[in-house]
């Protein structure tokens, strides 16, 4: 086990490099599943998640190696179907799987994936989705088992924008018979990326990041070489860590485009920003502005950035309103940045955060990813120091974090710990 020992107070600035999207490559990873062959796929970030995704690959007959940024998948000795319970339940995206190998094989055995940190996180659409596609799907002793001898297109409507089951409903499409419809599909940049990638192995999908999907099935997919998107969740959290400690930061190789949403708040706190083509550059605003936000599917206001916007809104002039609509009890982090000395109160679904003028360092424990980069972020500019513990979950969404918060000027260093 690491922790984080944070010592607040320093000022960040400088320029830091944006690695490749978790959630593109763990969309990209399963969907060459689709095809047997050798896929590079470029930009691909060091992350717990994608060894996770590849081992579950791996599992499944492939192999997978990680050279500097390039990722090789070989998928030419695909032979089992089966995702174990041992590795979906340390990751819940393992069920993009189920898509591929269904349309592929014809058969998928995918275990169901429980709750998380924040609540229930059902699968009940990717289910109904593959259902809808013809497949026959039973509830085996905690797996989901598909079966299908090839699937047929379909008309799929959500009532909720659903990233992943959009993902896996697109992988199991692209090899159907006859067309597929997604209507109220996700808009999120890593879907769009998903998409390119199979049209690119020869799928023919229209109406990528437009809330209508079309999918007509194909007969064989190729395997192709692919480079994946920057994260934009890691760009908007080093943003935040810039907004509040006080600096210059400089994101490259990143998408200004993928974080309209985040900016204009930044800018409404106060902070200047100012982006290029794959550059953005934010100045710190002298005060923090208060500023409501409610997240949203894309291009709304991410979920994923609400913890460290609440850490941002902590030390703001004034009072906040966060209101969290994906998952409401995605709260985690609110009781540890109050040990910090933050004035937070959560009813329902909404946080309402009275800026606080110093957060004093403490112990805080890490419950979720996104959770532990609010506190890191909180820990850049309480007094003293700030521990972060059970730092694991940081390490499945950010690479490197400490070595490139350090390049910013943070004093953040891993330690070794027995506390849990
Ligand atoms: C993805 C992201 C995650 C992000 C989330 C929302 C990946 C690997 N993860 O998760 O980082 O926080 O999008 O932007 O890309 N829902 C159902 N039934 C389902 C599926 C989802 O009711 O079968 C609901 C969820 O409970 C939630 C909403 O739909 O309220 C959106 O969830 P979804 O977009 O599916 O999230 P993930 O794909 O799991």
């Amino acid at each position: 086990m690491y922790k984080f020992i944070v010592k607040g107070g320093r000022r960040l600035s400088g320029e830091v490099s944006i690695s490749g999207a978790k959630n593109a490559s763990l969309a990209l990873m399963p969907a060459a599943l689709l095809a047997p062959g050798i896929f590079h796929i470029k930009n691909t970030p060091d992350l717990r998640d994608v060894a996770t995704m590849s081992r579950l690959l791996e599992t499944l007959g492939a192999k997978v190696t990680l050279d500097g940024k390039l990722q090789t998948i070989d998928t030419r000795g695909v032979k089992n179907f089966e995702a174990p319970y041992e590795l979906v339940k340390k990751m819940r995206a393992s069920i993009y799987v189920l898509g591929p190998l269904l349309a592929r094989y014809g058969y998928a055995k995918v275990s169901m994936p429980g709750g998380c940190a924040w609540g229930p996180r059902p699968v009940n659409l990717h289910i109904e989705g593959m259902q809808k596609l013809g497949a026959e799907v039973t509830l085996e002793a905690g797996y989901i088992v598909a079966r299908a001898k090839r699937l047929k297109g379909t008309h799929i409507s959500f009532d909720v924008s659903s990233v992943g089951a959009t993902g896996n409903i697109m992988m199991a499409a692209v090899l159907a018979e006859d067309t597929t419809t997604i209507s109220n599909a996700a808009l999120e940049p890593e879907i769009v990326a998903l998409g390119d990638f199979l049209n690119k192995m020869g799928a023919d999908i229209r109406g990528l990041g437009t809330p209508t999907i079309t999918i007509k099935g194909v007969k064989e997919l190729n395997p192709v070489d692919f480079e994946s998107l920057p994260d934009r969740i890691e760009t908007g959290t080093f943003l935040i860590a810039g907004a509040i400690a006080g600096g210059n930061v400089r994101a490259v190789n990143c998408e200004p485009d993928h974080l309209s949403a985040l900016l204009l708040k930044l800018e409404e706190a106060g902070a200047k920003v100012q982006s290029g083509k794959n550059w953005i550059e934010l100045e710190a605003p002298e005060a923090i502005r208060p500023v409501d936000v409610s997240t949203a599917p894309y291009p709304g206001f991410p979920t994923d950035m609400q913890a460290q916007w609440i850490a941002l809104m902590a030390l703001s002039t004034g009072s906040s309103v966060i209101a969290e609509t994906i998952y409401f009890d995605r709260f985690k982090h609110v009781p540890e940045l109050v040990r910090l000395g933050a004035d937070i109160e959560v009813k329902e679904n909404v946080a309402v955060v009275k800026g606080v003028r110093t957060l004093k360092g403490a112990k805080v424990m890490s419950t979720d990813l996104r959770a532990s980069a609010s506190l890191i972020i909180a820990g850049l500019v309480a007094e003293g120091t700030t521990e972060v513990l059970r730092i694991y979950h940081m390490d499945r969404g950010y690479e490197r974090i400490e070595e490139k918060l350090r390049g910013l000027g943070a004093d953040i260093e891993r330690v070794q710990s027995d506390e849990f």
